[in-house]
This record gives structure tokens, C-alpha cells and sequence, in this order.
């Protein structure tokens, strides 16, 4: 397999479940103690070997193009402060050889149509796609994982968790036969199925390494639960035809998008900030 050096961060998404935060506001910069969620993504991303950051945005969402782009006259504020460190955080939020490209998702048709207008800039690579409301923190970083995962075994690769059977019908759920303790060889998955009808518990979380046949897929794919086209139906018909694996993850997540995961990260990972 190729080496993955493109990442695409789909921030296209209303955020409805924030409103009225999210009004006005991406859902994606909601902050967690001092960072907004979508740096938390892609500072993942780069510590997986990404240089190549790919943001498919819609209405409301030129904060997040500011916010990763230069602004000389607070730069030139802190400079004249002497607020060095404060400084250098600011320059420091995309190393320089990390570039960034915006494309927009004209409406939000749903996930995998989200991820399909990325196909003109990501070409014939395989790539990560990353969630940026899903907030893991690990001490290796899941994209690693699972780019290290993907390289192993030369196929796309989901990241996934267990869930409680009453949970099955928020997530993609995988099912398939295990190739080692944490990795199992794909042979369904099913968008956010009843309790009664789920092949397991595993479900899919927003991490991806994508092989770029994904593209033919979800060209093909019509909307299916919530009227959406979903990248789970892609990742369906995928598996026809290529490997497909998922890898249970180590870390810890917090579903951002939703109050309840955004509450619990604020506090935890604020405690770990304050090493209380
Ligand atoms: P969500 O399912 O959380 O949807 O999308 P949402 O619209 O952002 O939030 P709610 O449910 O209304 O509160 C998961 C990710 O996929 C992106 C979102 O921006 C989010 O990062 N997404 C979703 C798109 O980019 N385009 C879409 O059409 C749908």
C-alpha cells in the first residue's frame, strides 16, 4: 500500500444537536479547554504522517479556515507583548510543511457524499478521514494505529469500539472474522441497525484509512438511513471487491457531538491539563 499523506476532516455537518452554539458557530470549533475540536483532529493526523490536511466545508464554516491560516497582526501583538510563548503556539498550530486545501460540500447530502467531494484533490492514494466530534485521546494516536494497521495487513481499515446492544442503533456496525486480538476481516457493515437486528456490537468510530477504489463505490451509493448518502454504504460495497478490515482502538473516545461526550472531555481532559 501507499503511503498515507492525505487526510480529509468532513466539517461540513450542521452540528443541530448544538444549536443554539452552533448557529453561527462550526460545530468544529467548539473548544475543549484551549483547542477547538477540529485541532485536536488534525494534530492527530499529522502525528500519523500526514503533510496533506483536506477540509470538506459548507455554509458557516469560514472560522475554521481562519483559524488554521495566518494572522500577522496578532502575531504582530504578541511580538510587541512579549508573549513569546503565547506566540509560538499561535504560529505553531500547522508545522510549515503541512498544507491545508478547503472544498466545499454544496449541501449536506450526508457523510459519504461528504467524503466523495474529496476525490479530485485525494487522486489514487489511500487517506485517513478523520471526525473531528469524535475526541480520542491516546498515547499512540489512533490514526497512527490504524495507518500502521492499514500497512500491515494492505487493506482500508475502520476504527471501532464495543457497545452496549441497546447503543447499536448510533453507530455502523462491523461484523466479520478475527485476524488477531484487536483486527477482524470484514465481511458486513450496517448503518446505526436495531438492537435486534445488529450482527454484533462492534461499532465504527471517526477514524478511517481509505483505499481510493472507495470513490467508484460511493459514486454508486444511493441515501440510505436518515435519507443520507452514508460512507458505510460505501464501505459495504467496498468490501466486495477489496480487504476491508476494522481494529478495536486503544484510548479513550469522547462523542463530542453530543453534550454529554463534550461535557466529559471538557472535564477530563481539563483535569489532565491541570494534572489534578
Ligand atoms: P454528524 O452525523 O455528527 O452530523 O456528522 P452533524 O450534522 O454534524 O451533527 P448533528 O447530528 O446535526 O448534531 C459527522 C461528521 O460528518 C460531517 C459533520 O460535519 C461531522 O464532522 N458531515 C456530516 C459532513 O461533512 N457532511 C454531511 O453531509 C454530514
Amino acid at each position: 500500500m501507499k503511503p498515507v499523506r492525505k487526510a480529509v476532516f468532513p466539517v461540513a455537518g450542521l452540528g443541530t444537536r448544538f444549536l443554539p452554539a452552533t448557529k453561527a458557530m462550526p460545530k468544529e470549533m467548539l473548544p475543549v479547554v484551549d483547542k477547538p475540536l477540529i485541532q485536536y483532529a488534525v494534530e492527530e493526523a499529522i502525528a500519523a504522517g500526514v503533510t496533506e490536511l483536506i477540509f470538506i466545508t459548507g455554509r458557516n464554516k469560514r472560522a475554521i479556515e481562519d483559524h488554521f491560516d495566518s494572522m500577522p497582526e496578532l502575531e504582530a501583538e504578541l511580538t510587541n507583548k512579549n508573549k513569546i510563548e503565547l506566540l509560538e503556539r499561535v504560529q505553531n498550530i500547522i508545522p510549515p510543511y503541512v498544507s491545508c486545501i478547503y472544498t466545499r460540500q454544496p449541501a449536506p447530502l450526508g457523510l459519504g457524499h461528504a467524503v466523495l467531494c474529496a476525490a479530485p484533490i485525494v487522486g489514487d492514494e489511500p487517506f485517513l478521514v478523520l471526525l473531528a466530534d469524535d475526541l480520542i485521546d491516546a498515547q499512540t494516536p489512533v490514526a497512527r494505529q490504524l495507518v500502521e494497521a492499514a500497512h500491515q495487513y494492505n487493506g482500508s481499515i475502520v476504527a471501532t469500539q464495543q457497545v452496549d446492544r441497546q447503543d447499536t442503533s448510533k453507530y455502523g456496525i462491523v461484523s466479520g472474522t478475527s485476524v488477531d486480538s484487536t483486527t477482524t476481516r470484514l465481511q458486513g457493515i450496517v448503518e446505526k441497525p436495531r438492537p435486534e437486528d445488529a450482527p454484533s456490537t462492534q461499532a465504527v468510530v471517526g477514524r478511517y484509512v481509505l483505499e481510493p477504489e472507495i470513490f467508484e463505490h460511493l459514486r454508486k451509493t444511493q441515501p440510505g438511513a436518515g435519507g443520507e448518502i452514508q460512507l458505510t454504504d460505501g464501505i459495504a460495497s467496498l468490501l466486495k471487491t477489496r480487504n476491508v478490515f476494522a481494529r478495536q482502538y486503544e484510548g479513550t473516545r469522547y462523542d463530542c457531538g453530543s453534550k454529554d461526550g463534550f461535557f466529559n472531555a471538557t472535564v477530563e481532559i481539563g483535569r489532565k491539563y491541570h494534572n489534578l
